[in-house]
């Protein structure tokens, strides 16, 4: 039962996960906090305002009465699921689920969780479906699933309802807001490279390397060299990789069963990108949010079509708030369908010698990209480009070695925590908590080196 609570706890507490580990190596970004996005493609432009009134505001402005019923009762029933776990810092996860810094130091918050019904262990589907509540309003289902699907990449019904619980509860509390790290994403990586210390890129691992007999993990090989470990290794690595870093070693039983395991891990779909830079004469910036989540086929539907082939797009315009980041009179965006690209479509396309077939195909599938952008800038937006990029799922394959190109394991496939059976070897990453890049990385990064320390030097770390 604790391994199961454990996972319940690491999908309701990511949002503080990177936050949490600048803080305790005492690292710092600059964070500029903005309190809406904009929502496109589901009738009349709107703004998603976190807080407490913002999302209601809507839905009366609308005259959505049966959704704001519902979504009132929602969270009433969620929120006492949402309110304990949120009580119970990333900070008391291990990789190996031990858990004793829980008891020691959350007691109350795990009483609190285990009153809730099925501890929302299990997925959001009943509490949409029946038998605990049944949300019966079109729009809000279809709501419900898009909000899941930024997160888990699955629907809301197959989405952790722990998961859910916490987002429903983090958006619209009182003085909610989000928070952008100003000089992008990629702020958050360089200081936490900077609290690592050193950081060797462009190397491959090649191997794990195993002690004889296979129990215990000896180091890694790169280019050739065996970088022995001293306290143990944790791989990011995607799980679907896992077997191949093993090859040639001897594995115990319990290993090979281990990989036969990781190797069918279901996972979803991949992406596609669309990078701009716009020539922005004549924008009217104040007009612009920071980003937007469009709709290119509309947002009411059944949940095929809510989170179906490239219909949900994001759309990031961190030049709102971060000026700097793009050349005077010029501005940078992103958008992509994330989770909603078929592999199939471009597999053929792999290490293929037609580069004009290829390009002629990103092309066409980027299409739903530029309309989401135009839906934003204006129809005038292809008439300002200055530079433009387009990454497929085989950019995805090839250079971040996804499986397939894949966002990551689907819930229903995630690893219970990091552990494996070879001793000193943990995982983390998006095969033990969903969604690749920082916020998962961080989160379970800290419960795999969490793991590889006794529990009591654990709790004096945070
Ligand atoms: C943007 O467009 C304006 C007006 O057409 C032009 O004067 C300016 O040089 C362009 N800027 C860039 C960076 O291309």
């Amino acid at each position: 039962m604790a391994i199961l609570l454990l996972l319940a706890l690491i999908m309701t507490s990511s949002s503080w996960a990177p936050g949490l580990v600048l803080d305790i190596c005492g690292l710092s970004v600059d964070w500029v906090p903005y309190e809406s996005w904009g929502v496109l493609g589901d009738g009349e432009p709107w703004d998603l305002r976190l807080g407490l009134t913002g999302f209601r505001d809507h839905l009366i402005s609308t005259g959505r009465t049966r959704a704001l019923e519902e979504f009132d009762e929602l969270r009433r029933i969620t929120l006492g699921l949402a309110e304990s776990a949120s009580k119970i810092p990333a900070m008391a996860m291990r990789s190996d689920s031990n858990p004793v810094p829980l008891f020691l130091r959350h007691l109350p918050e795990l009483f609190g969780l285990l009153s809730q019904p099925d501890q929302g262990m299990g997925p959001f589907g009943p509490y949409m479906n029946g038998p605990i509540f049944e949300v019966t309003d079109p729009w809000l289902r279809s709501w419900l699933d898009a909000l899941a699907f930024s997160l888990s990449g699955v629907e809301a019904a197959d989405t952790p309802a722990s998961a859910m619980a916490y987002v429903l509860f983090d958006m619209h509390r009182e003085g909610g807001t989000l928070d952008y790290p100003r000089g992008g994403m990629g702020s958050i990586v360089d200081e936490l490279v900077r609290g690592i210390g050193g950081v060797e890129l462009r190397k491959k691992v090649d191997e794990i390397v195993l002690e004889e007999g296979g129990e215990r993990v000896e180091g890694v090989m790169v280019g050739g060299q065996l970088v022995r470990a001293k306290e143990g290794v944790i791989c990011n690595a995607p799980i679907w990789e896992l077997p191949g870093l093993l090859e040639g070693q001897t594995k115990t039983e319990e290993l090979s069963d281990f990989l036969e395991v990781a190797k069918a891990t279901p996972f979803t779909r991949s992406y596609l990108h669309l990078h701009v830079v716009l020539n922005s004469t004549g924008l009217d910036m104040s007009s612009l949010r920071p980003h937007y989540t469009v709709f290119d086929k509309g947002l009411v539907g059944d949940s095929e079509h809510v989170v179906g082939d490239s219909n949900m797009i994001a759309v990031s315009n961190p030049c709102v708030l971060d000026p700097d980041l793009s050349e005077d009179g010029t501005i940078m965006m992103h958008a992509y369908c994330c989770g909603n690209e078929d592999y199939d479509i471009w597999e053929g396309w792999q290490g293929g010698g037609d580069r004009v077939g290829y390009e002629a195909l990103k092309r066409e599938r980027a299409e739903c990209l530029w309309r989401s952008i135009e839906k934003v800038v204006g129809e005038d937006a292809r008439s300002r480009v200055v530079a433009e990029y387009i990454g497929s799922p085989l950019t995805h394959r090839r250079f971040l070695t996804r499986h397939k190109g894949t966002y990551g394991a689907t819930p229903s496939g995630l690893l219970k925590n990091g552990d494996t059976p070879v001793e000193g070897l943990v995982l983390c990453g998006d095969s033990v908590f969903p969604g690749i890049g920082v916020p998962s990385v961080a989160l379970t990064g800290a419960a795999a080196a969490n793991g590889l320390v006794t529990w009591w030097k654990q709790l004096q770390s945070y």
